[in-house]
C-alpha cells in the first residue's frame, strides 16, 4: 500500500521534501537530530478550526495549547493569526505574552499552580482556570493583596471515558483534573461569594488523541447541563472553554482523522441551542494543541550504524531523549528514509536511539529500503509533544529546531551544547 502524504510533504528525485525544502539538504546544513516545521501548515490548521467553528457561531476564540510545542516562533505565528493560548505554567504564560498574545486571550490552566503562578496571572491580567477550592481561596487572597479582581473559571471533570491511551485521558472520574460535575455548583457559589475573583467562564478537557467526535459531543452535553445550572445561581458567562482538539492520524495508510467541520458539527448544535434557551452569548473557546502543530513537523535523524541481530536494528542519533512518545505511549510515527524516499522496501528494520535503555525504540519492524550507515531517517508528525517533551537524559543536549517557509529555512532553536548542559550546575563548596 502506498503512504498518503499531506500536501506539504513530498518526494522528489528520491529525496523527502518539506514544503519547498529538501530534507537531506536541511540535515546537512543544520545537523541532526533536527526538528523541521512548516510554517504554512500551522497557519492552515489554525484556519481550519477557525473557519469550521465561526461558520456555526460568531464568537470563537482559539487558544493554542502551548504545551504541544512551545517554541516562541510557533507562538508568534499563531499570535499573528489572532490565537490566544492555554498556558500551564508561568514559563508558558511568559513565552505567550512575549510572542505577542494578548493577556485577555490566555487561560492559565493547571491542577497544581503555585502562589507565584497565581501572582503572575494577577499581575499580567490573565484569566485563571481553577482546579480546586484551595486554589480559589489562594487566588482570592493574592488578588486582594494586589488590589485586583481576577476573572476565573473552574475546570469541570465530566467523568467521560474516551478512546485514547490511558495516560492521556484527562476527564475520567478518576483523573486528577477538575471538579466533579456534582460538586461544581457549590464551587461556583463559593467563587461568587469571593471579593477578589469573579467567575466568568467554565473549562473542560476530556483527553488527547481522540479520533472520534462522539466524546466531544458528550462533553458539550455535560458542559451545557452545568452551564444551565450555573446560570440559575447567577454566573454571567463570558466564555465556555471546550479544551483540547481532535486527534491526528499518525498512520498514513489508515483513514483520515475527523475533519474540523465534523468536530464543529458534533459540539455546536447542543451549545447554540442551550445559549439560545438561556438568552446568553458567551465566547466559545477551544484549546487545540496536537491538531494545530503535529503534522507540521518532521524529525530528521541520521543512521549511525545498522546491526543484524535477532532483528535488524537501525541505530540513529535521536532517541527517547528527542521524541519520547513511542517509549511513553507506544505511539506510532511513520518512518521514511529521506535520502531513499520512494525506493522499494527491501527489509524489516527497527529504529533505535542512542539512549542506554531497552525501551529506546522509535519505531518497530518497519518495511524500508535497504538502510545503511549515513542514511537519513524522517519520522513524520513530530510537531506535537516532540521537542516540548525532550530531555537531556544521558548527558545529551536537546537538538535544534528549524522553521521552513516555502523554500526558506531558518533556525528557531539551536542545538544545546555541552556548556548548556552544565550551565545550571553549581558545585557544593565541600567538593
Ligand atoms: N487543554 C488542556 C487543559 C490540556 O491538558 C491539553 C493536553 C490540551 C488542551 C491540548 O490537547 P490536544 O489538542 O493536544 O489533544 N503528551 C501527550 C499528550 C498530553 C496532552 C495533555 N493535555 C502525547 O504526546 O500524546
Amino acid at each position: 500500500m502506498v503512504m498518503t502524504l499531506p500536501s506539504h510533504i513530498s518526494i522528489k528525485d528520491k529525496h523527502l521534501w518539506i514544503n519547498g525544502c529538501d530534507a537531506v539538504e536541511l540535515a546537512f546544513k543544520y545537523g541532526t537530530p533536527l526538528y523541521v516545521t512548516d510554517e504554512d501548515r500551522i497557519r492552515a490548521n489554525f484556519h481550519g478550526y477557525k473557519k469550521a467553528l465561526s461558520a456555526r457561531y460568531p464568537s470563537i476564540r482559539i487558544l493554542y495549547a502551548a504545551k504541544a510545542n512551545g517554541n516562541p516562533a510557533i507562538l508568534k505565528i499563531l499570535a499573528q493569526e489572532g490565537a490566544g493560548a492555554d498556558v500551564f505554567s508561568s514559563g508558558e504564560l511568559t513565552i505567550a505574552l512575549q510572542a505577542g498574545m494578548k493577556p485577555e486571550h490566555l487561560l492559565f490552566n493547571g491542577s497544581s499552580k503555585t502562589e507565584a503562578d497565581h501572582r503572575l496571572a494577577v499581575e499580567k491580567g490573565v484569566k485563571v482556570s481553577l482546579d480546586s477550592i484551595d486554589e480559589l481561596m489562594q487566588l482570592d487572597r493574592i488578588a486582594g493583596e494586589a488590589g485586583k479582581v481576577v476573572e476565573v473559571s473552574f475546570r469541570v471533570n465530566p467523568a467521560i471515558d474516551v478512546p485514547t491511551h490511558p495516560k492521556i485521558a484527562t476527564g475520567l472520574a478518576t483523573s486528577k483534573f477538575g471538579i466533579p460535575a456534582v460538586a461544581i455548583t457549590e464551587a461556583y457559589a463559593q467563587a461568587l461569594a469571593c471579593k477578589n475573583v469573579v467567575p466568568v467562564g467554565i473549562h473542560c478537557h476530556i483527553g488527547s488523541q481522540i479520533l472520534s467526535v462522539e466524546p466531544f459531543a458528550k462533553e458539550a452535553q455535560v458542559l451545557m447541563e452545568v452551564v444551565a445550572e450555573l446560570h440559575k445561581i447567577g454566573v454571567k458567562f463570558k466564555f465556555v472553554d471546550l479544551g483540547g482538539g481532535l486527534g491526528v492520524c499518525y498512520e498514513h495508510l489508515g483513514g483520515p482523522a475527523p475533519a474540523f467541520d465534523a468536530y464543529a458539527d458534533a459540539v455546536m448544535p447542543e451549545i447554540t441551542a442551550t445559549f439560545t434557551r438561556l438568552g446568553i452569548s458567551p465566547e466559545i473557546w477551544i484549546e487545540p494543541g496536537r491538531s494545530m502543530v503535529c503534522d507540521s513537523t518532521i524529525l530528521l535523524t541520521k543512521v549511525n550504524s545498522v546491526k543484524k541481530a535477532h532483528k535488524t536494528f537501525v541505530n540513529v542519533d535521536a532517541g527517547f531523549n528527542t521524541l519520547i512518545r513511542p517509549a511513553m505511549y507506544e505511539s506510532y510515527h511513520e518512518v521514511i528514509v529521506a535520502n531513499r524516499a520512494g525506493e522499494k522496501p527491501e527489509g524489516t528494520y527497527t529504529i533505535t536511539g542512542p539512549i542506554c535503555e531497552t525501551g529506546d525504540i522509535l519505531a518497530h519492524d518497519r518495511e524500508l529500503p535497504a538502510v545503511q550507515a549515513g542514511d537519513l531517517i524522517a519520522l513524520l508528525d513530530a510537531g506535537a509533544y516532540g521537542y516540548s517533551m525532550a530531555s537531556q537524559y544521558n548527558g545529551r543536549g536537546r537538538c535544534a529546531e528549524v522553521l521552513v517557509k516555502r523554500d526558506k529555512s531558518a533556525l528557531m532553536r539551536r542545538a544545546e551544547t555541552l556548556e548548556d548542559l552544565l550551565a545550571a550546575v553549581v558545585s557544593p563548596p565541600w567538593l
